[in-house]
Formats: C-alpha cells, structure tokens, sequence
C-alpha cells in the first residue's frame, strides 16, 4: 500500500530481517488480490490450485495480499468483495515502517496490528533475544493464527489478542511503537506507553484523501512531538472507522494539500495537533 516503496538503503539489518524471515510462512493458502477485476470482485489466489502464482505474489514487493474482508464475514472461497480488514502488508510499506521506527538490539518494541504475524516476525529478529516485542490483534482468529506461525518458527513475541488502542501496558514502557492500522488520533494510551524519547510511527488518516505516516518522540510523560514522513494507505483500526470532522481532530482550518511534507504534529492530554511551521 506505500505509495513510495523504497529500498533497503542505509538499512542493511532490514535486509538481514527480510532474509531470515520467510514471508510465505505468514501468509495464509488463500488471500485475495488487492486490485478488484471489472465486475468489483477480488480474485482468490489459492496456494493448492495455483502455487506459483500465490507464491510469486506474495514476494511482489508493492503488494498487500488481502486476508480478510468484512471482518471475516467473507469465506475465502472465491472471487468475492468486501472492505479489508486484514492483509500481509507490502514488502515496500512494511521497509517504509521499519526504516524510519529504527528498532535497535535490546529494544523493547509494541506493535499495534499484528495481522498475519510477519511485521512482528521482523521486528523480532531485528531486536533479538536481548529484547522483547509484544503485538496487539483485534480479531481472536487472526492473534491465533499470528501466535501459532510465530510459534513454530520459534519466535518469542508476545500476541495479544485486544483493542490496539490501550496499548499494552503490562509490558510498556517501550522504546519503539509502530502501528500497521492508521487512526485518526493517536490513541493517549500510546504515549503514555512510551519511554522518553521514545518513537512512534503510526498512519494517521488525513484530509489529502490519504494516511499521513508519521514520526513522533515521546516525552514519557504522555506527550509526543514529530513530523509527518510520507503519504500512505493503511485499513483503520476497528474503533476509528467513523469519519470525523477534522477540525475536531486538531487539523488547520485550511491546508495546503501540496505541503503535506512541512505538517509538524504536537499530541498530549489535550488531543493533537498539526500545524504548518
Ligand atoms: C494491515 S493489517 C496488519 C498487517 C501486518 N502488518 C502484516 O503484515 O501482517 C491491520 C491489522 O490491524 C488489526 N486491527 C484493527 N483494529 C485494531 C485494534 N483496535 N487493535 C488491534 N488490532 C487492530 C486488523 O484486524 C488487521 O489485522
């Protein structure tokens, strides 16, 4: 879904990471394609009738592979539509994520959509056993099946299967905190969640018609302060589906939609904001 997918670049421990972890591990023998044919259907590419094809787009590097709709009220069992709800995301937005999270050996990391497992699987990698990474997952099914492939690579990250935007405060505070659905505020219980001078990157829902990924740096007293990176496409997290006003949401009356770039955000007790400097 990035619409700047990059390279590795200067992050040579993300292609270690994506070369230990194998990301068809991860995905399930039926997804969906994300791009709808001319009758509005999505196509189901099935591992047991076609598994070149499953497997050539699971390593596409721009491409989510759709894992549920309407929250699992669509059976993967042929071409169907529906909204997502759940996908593997690309390879490209994925590196996007990481790339500007950071995670060092030793962190301490809280991811928020642990959808099919594999972001997790990365980070997991990245901050080794000296660290710890947990994930929150929304939907039973989909913590189950994170937990058990995690599981039988033998990787340690704790899945928990709950709202996202509590956080997980057993484990907190955290160094590192990515989110892979977007919000439209940036949940309180994440930063109280943070250490000082901890990061945040999460997609936050914006006026451009488009996710705004953002960077933000705890105080670990509740309040973060950052910038907006790049413009990307996330599904929402459950609880922030419904459309609200932007104003109330701490946007400027009037924005530029060709500065998107310049976009400085202050979050804390008393909401968010985002301001042009
Ligand atoms: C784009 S998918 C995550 C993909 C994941 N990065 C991967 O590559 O497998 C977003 C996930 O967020 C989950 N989600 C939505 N709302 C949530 C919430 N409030 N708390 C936790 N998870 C949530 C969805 O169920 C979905 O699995």
């Amino acid at each position: 879904m990035s619409q700047n997918p990059r390279g590795f670049g200067d992050s040579g421990w993300l292609r270690e990471a994506f070369l230990q972890v194998p990301r068809e591990h991860f995905v399930p023998d039926r997804v969906w394609w994300p791009e709808p044919g001319e009758d509005g259907l999505h196509s189901l590419l099935s591992r047991e009738e076609r598994p070149r094809a499953w497997l050539k787009a699971i390593y596409m590097p721009g491409v989510p592979l759709i894992t549920q709709l309407d929250d699992g009220a669509v059976p993967p069992e042929g071409r169907a539509k529906g909204a997502f709800t759940s996908s593997i995301s690309s390879a490209g937005v994925i590196i996007e994520l990481l790339h500007h999270l950071a995670p060092q050996p030793g962190d301490r990391v809280l991811e928020i959509g642990t959808g099919t497992g594999y972001t997790t699987a990365l980070l997991a990698s990245r901050v080794g056993a000296e660290g710890a990474v947990a994930t929150v997952e929304i939907d039973a099914d989909l913590a189950t099946r994170a937990r058990e492939r995690l599981t039988t690579l033998g990787l340690p990250p704790l899945v928990v299967t709950g709202d996202g935007e509590d956080g997980y405060a057993a484990d907190s505070p955290y160094d590192r905190i990515v989110a892979t659905a977007s919000v439209r505020r940036i949940p309180p219980a994440w930063l109280e969640q943070l250490c000082p001078g901890g990061v945040l990157v999460a997609p936050l829902d914006s006026p451009f018609g488009c996710d705004l990924l953002v960077h933000l740096e705890g105080d670990g007293r509740g309040a973060a302060r950052g910038r907006v990176l790049e413009r990307v496409e996330f599904m929402q997290v459950r609880g922030q589906r419904e459309k609200r006003s932007y104003d109330d949401l701490g946007w400027p009356v009037e924005v530029d939609p060709e500065s998107w770039r310049d976009l400085h955000i202050v979050v804390g007790p008393e909401g968010q904001r985002i301001s042009q400097p």
